[in-house]
């Protein structure tokens, strides 16, 4: 998954050229917008940072992180501004929060996770945010016709896609897609005012931490 995301960096952003989900990502964009405008915000998995730079349009400051040096530094090249500063972490090993983090997003993320590791990154995510922060992960739905088949199914029940890059290389990824049950399910405990917003081709999960 590593590796493939830094082999993927240049022509990563490609997917969210998809005509037929320009109507649903405006709508997402708007979303995050609105949801983060003045928050402290952390990111995981930002990738090339095409979420980064739509909450830099409202945030007070951005810390987003990713693993992989390839994608930061195409992410750095847009030269988000004085508010956004972009670093390299695990997001199984997030690093002790040097501030106060009022929000936390991450945007396709969940989906490449092992369901077995999920309570586990979400322990580590939320330790980096303040009680009461805001977490919103957005995420691909299964969308027939436009969706990557799924490939096989392991004995864990993660799923797999079987991506081609442009160098001709084939890689298998893991994708899943949880139902609104599984999401639920998953902040149970954790989180107040939990909504899930289903749409064609993607899914939002937006919760409070509890403790505030
Ligand atoms: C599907 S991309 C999402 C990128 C971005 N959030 C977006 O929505 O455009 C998944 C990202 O996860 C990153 N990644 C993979 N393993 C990671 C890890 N252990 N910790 C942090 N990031 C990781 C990859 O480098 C890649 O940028």
């Amino acid at each position: 998954m590593v590796a493939y995301y830094a082999e993927r960096a240049r022509e990563y952003e490609r997917i969210y050229h998809k005509p037929e989900r320009q109507p649903e990502l405006q709508r997402l964009s708007g979303f995050v917008v609105e949801t983060f405008a003045g928050a402290d915000v952390f990111e995981v998995a930002c990738g090339t940072g095409y979420w980064t730079q739509i909450l830099a349009r409202s945030a007070a400051s951005v810390i987003a992180t990713d693993i992989n040096e390839e994608v930061l530094a195409v992410a750095r090249a847009k030269d988000l501004g004085p508010t956004v500063t972009f670093q390299r972490a695990d997001a199984f090993a997030l690093p002790a929060p040097e501030r106060s983090f009022s929000a936390g997003l991450s945007a396709f993320w969940w989906s490449h996770l092992p369901k077995s590791q999920i309570a586990g990154f979400l322990r580590g995510f939320h330790r980096v945010l303040a009680p009461g922060a805001r977490v919103v992960f957005i995420d691909n739905a299964y969308a027939e016709g436009s969706s990557t088949p799924i490939s096989r199914t392991d004995e864990h029940g993660d799923t797999y896609q079987l991506r081609r890059l442009d160098d001709g290389s084939t890689h298998e990824v893991r994708k899943n897609f949880p139902t609104e049950a599984e999401l639920r399910a998953a902040v149970e405990g954790m989180a107040r005012e939990v909504r899930v917003e289903s749409l064609r081709y993607y899914w939002i999960l937006s919760y409070k931490l509890r403790g505030e």
